[in-house]
């Protein structure tokens, strides 16, 4: 069984293959390194003993997306690939609706062209916006998105859904809360373009010397020590989930057109408590700042994961700790 998986030298799509590939599937990536280099891949090769090819192809170009199709039967496809910071977004919209739309409209028609019957889509908790209760189930009601990459999370999930509604493939949206943490060999991990946006690089980068500052943004908000809440998930259970979602698509068990999941532990952390968590694991003392709130950033949310644990059998393995250790040790090996 060959998968296609879009953003394949980023983050999670690397992690995501190495799974694949440790559970018996073949692999072909295509990505345009736009966000990335092949650090990622030539560590999953490293892991995998496998070699893997990548297609340097820009998704928004549909031909050179189509051509792929005609030379590799695909049985499924992960599409990860996409820009993903939410700051950068509330900057440049028009960017983000061009590259994440443009490039999920390109590779869905090639799945509906080349009768492709298995498909993962990357969500996000952003698609939430700052909802009324905290812990969110798949049902809670979408509010309006707190950014452009948000909005364009929630409309990638609308097209798939109508497309679901007339079409004999079946498509598994997957949520991902808070993805942190590497792979615990340090082969692989988070390789932030530019300055990092998310939290857990940002502590180790703060802590080995790389980025001057660390900011906490936002310390009067309506929770338990005034920073935000996040829910974070450990990379690797990220990864499992997709070759789980993978399996039960291509095993016939998915009877729904369109399922949508909740990825995250159910464990909400603070802010400060992670920037606490990890002076504890690693030893050192952070000279972090308190700064404003910021713009597109939702107060509060975790998930009711219940969903993803009955229908794909997943159980997180990592928890906070784990996390900012395999982060750690990560960023210590670069
Ligand atoms: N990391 C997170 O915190 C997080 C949280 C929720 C959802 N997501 C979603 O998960 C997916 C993967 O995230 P990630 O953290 O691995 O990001 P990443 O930036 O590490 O990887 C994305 C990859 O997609 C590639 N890419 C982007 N646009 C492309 C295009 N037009 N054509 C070809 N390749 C293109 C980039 O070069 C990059 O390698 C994204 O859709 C993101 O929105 C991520």
């Amino acid at each position: 069984m060959t998968i296609l998986v879009t953003g394949g030298c980023g983050y999670i799509g690397s992690h995501t293959i190495n799974d694949l590939i440790q559970n018996g599937y073949d692999v072909i990536s295509v990505d345009n390194n736009s966000r990335s280099g092949n650090q990622l891949l030539d560590g999953v090769q490293k892991l995998t003993g496998k070699a893997i090819k990548n297609y340097k192809v820009d998704l928004c170009d549909f031909e050179a997306t189509r051509k792929i199709f005609e030379v590799h039967k695909v049985d499924g496809i992960i599409h990860f690939a996409a820009f993903k910071s939410v700051d950068e977004s509330v900057k440049y919209p028009l960017l983000y609706f061009q590259n994440n739309l443009v490039s999920q409209i390109n590779i869905l028609r090639c799945a509906e062209e080349f009768n492709v019957q298995h498909f993962v889509f990357s969500s996000s908790c952003s698609v939430y916006g700052n909802a009324d209760i905290s812990l969110v189930t798949e049902d809670t009601p979408l509010q309006k998105p707190e950014s452009p990459y948000g909005r364009t999370k929630q409309i990638g999930e609308e097209m798939i859904n109508d497309i679901a509604k007339n079409a004999s493939a079946r498509f598994i949206l997957l949520r991902y809360f808070n993805p942190a943490g590497a792979h615990p060999s340090s082969v692989i991990g988070e390789v932030p373009f530019g300055k990092p946006s998310n939290l857990i690089p940002a502590i180790t980068q703060f802590a080995a010397g790389k980025i001057p500052a660390l900011k906490v943004y936002g310390t009067d908000y309506d929770t338990r020590d005034g920073s935000c809440i996040r829910d974070f998930v450990h990379v690797c259970d990220i990864a499992h989930a997709h070759t789980l979602a993978i399996d039960k698509l291509i095993g016939g068990e998915i009877k729904t057109n369109s399922l949508i999941l909740n990825l995250g532990t159910g464990n909400g952390v603070t802010v400060l408590e992670a920037i606490k968590a990890f002076e504890k694991i690693s030893g050192k003392k952070l000279d972090y700042g308190l700064a404003g709130r910021r713009p597109g950033d939702v107060v509060a949310v975790y998930a009711n994961n219940d969903k993803a644990r009955k229908i794909l059998n997943w159980t997180p393995q990592f928890d906070i700790h784990d996390i900012l250790k395999t982060a750690w040790d990560w960023e210590l090996s670069l």
